[in-house]
């Protein structure tokens, strides 16, 4: 064989193996496994009994989750390995990254659905994808719980400001999915008011009870709707990880712009991928494109759209929709981070 069809199989190998384990980790997760594990190692009959789960098949689990490296085995009993509980099971850490199972299997689930919308050209709505809202709001809330308040707001001293200072200023949040970034920012800045807005209306559902949890209910408020059309007047309008979703991203733009009140601005997260389409890309655009085809384009499509984008949001296209959208002054914000760049419209 050549080398590149050596290396081509090794990889194809690596990303079948990677794929069967994720899954088995969402198992885990989805039958609270981990969590039993989290408090003493197991055996196939302590595990069953705790998780209230079939043995022989908490032995199966226990034993290739031990090969796969993510449990120790000392005198008969299954032990989390170091790490695991960090990365699979603290929800609310900076290195929580146990939603990757969730987004996977969403956007695997799905594929039927999308190999059909590629026939027919059709889209397939974001509402269906389930786990995929579940994958994304876990996958992003650990930057949204350490990062938002900790470095991105505060890296705009003007919006930081306005922010702490009173009146309390107010803010919404479009593409807020399950509304974790509504979330953080009332618990960092407690005399603001936040509106989260997403046309998913599961998301929103799940919204209303996270921020009931969190205690923020009386200043986080949630409602289904387009973020092209959506009312209010506000101080701070933020975007994560949603723009390229929108089926009119100038003119969800555009009304933003009608909403701010004066020195208000609007911030925006999106994909860090390159200024042009390079090929091949490195690991973040490649996911972003798998998204793309898997989730984001067919889901852009259901919504009668002007612009279907897909997530490979490029820099020059967002300022190019910033400008078509009337804003004065954009800017791309030197703020640090491996899957998002930061955009400051005014
Ligand atoms: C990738 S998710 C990001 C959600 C959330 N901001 C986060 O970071 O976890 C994109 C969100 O945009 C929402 N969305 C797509 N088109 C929209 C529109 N036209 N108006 C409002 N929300 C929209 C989707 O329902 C979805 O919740």
């Amino acid at each position: 064989m050549t080398n590149a069809i050596d290396a081509l199989s090794e990889r194809i190998f690596g990303a079948l193996v990677g794929a069967a384990e994720l899954c088995t980790v969402e198992l885990g997760r989805e039958l609270g496994l981990y969590t039993v594990l989290r408090d003493g190692p197991q055996t196939p009959g302590t595990l069953a009994k705790a998780a209230g789960i079939d043995e022989r098949y908490a032995r199966e689990w226990l034993e290739q989750q031990a090969a796969a490296g993510f449990l120790v085995v000392a005198d008969g009993s299954f032990g989390l390995a170091d790490g695991v509980a960090e990365v699979l099971l603290d929800e609310d850490g900076p290195a929580y990254a146990g939603a990757a199972g969730a987004f996977a299997l969403g956007v695997a689930l799905l594929t039927p659905r999308v190999i059909e919308a590629f026939r027919t050209g059709a889209g397939v709505p974001y509402s269906d994808y389930g786990h995929v809202r579940h994958g994304i709001a876990g996958f992003n809330r650990p930057m949204f719980t350490y990062l938002l308040t900790g470095e991105w707001l505060p890296a705009v001293p003007e919006i930081d400001a306005r922010l702490r200072a009173q009146p309390g200023a107010s803010v919404l949040d479009l593409g807020c999915g399950m509304g974790y970034s509504s979330v953080a920012m009332a618990r960092a800045y407690p005399s603001i008011t936040v509106r989260g807005v997403d046309l998913d209306e599961h998301s929103i559902a799940e919204a209303r009870r996270i921020a009931a949890e969190a205690g923020v209910a009386d200043r986080v408020s949630f409602m289904t709707g387009d973020a092209a059309e959506t009312g209010g007047s506000y101080d701070l309008i933020t975007v994560f990880e949603a723009l390229h979703d929108m089926g009119d991203p100038v003119g969800v733009l555009r009304n933003a712009r009608g909403l701010l009140t004066a020195g208000g601005s609007v911030l925006i997260a999106d994909e860090r991928v390159s200024d042009e389409f390079t090929a091949p890309a490195g690991e973040v655009e490649r996911l972003q494109y798998a998204f793309s085809v898997l989730h984001c384009l067919p889901a852009t499509r259901a919504e009668d759209p002007v612009v279907a984008n897909g997530t490979v949001l490029r820099a020059p296209t967002l300022l190019a929709w910033a400008r078509e959208a009337g804003y004065a002054e954009s800017e791309v914000l030197g703020v640090e981070n491996d899957f998002w760049r930061f955009y400051r419209l005014r």
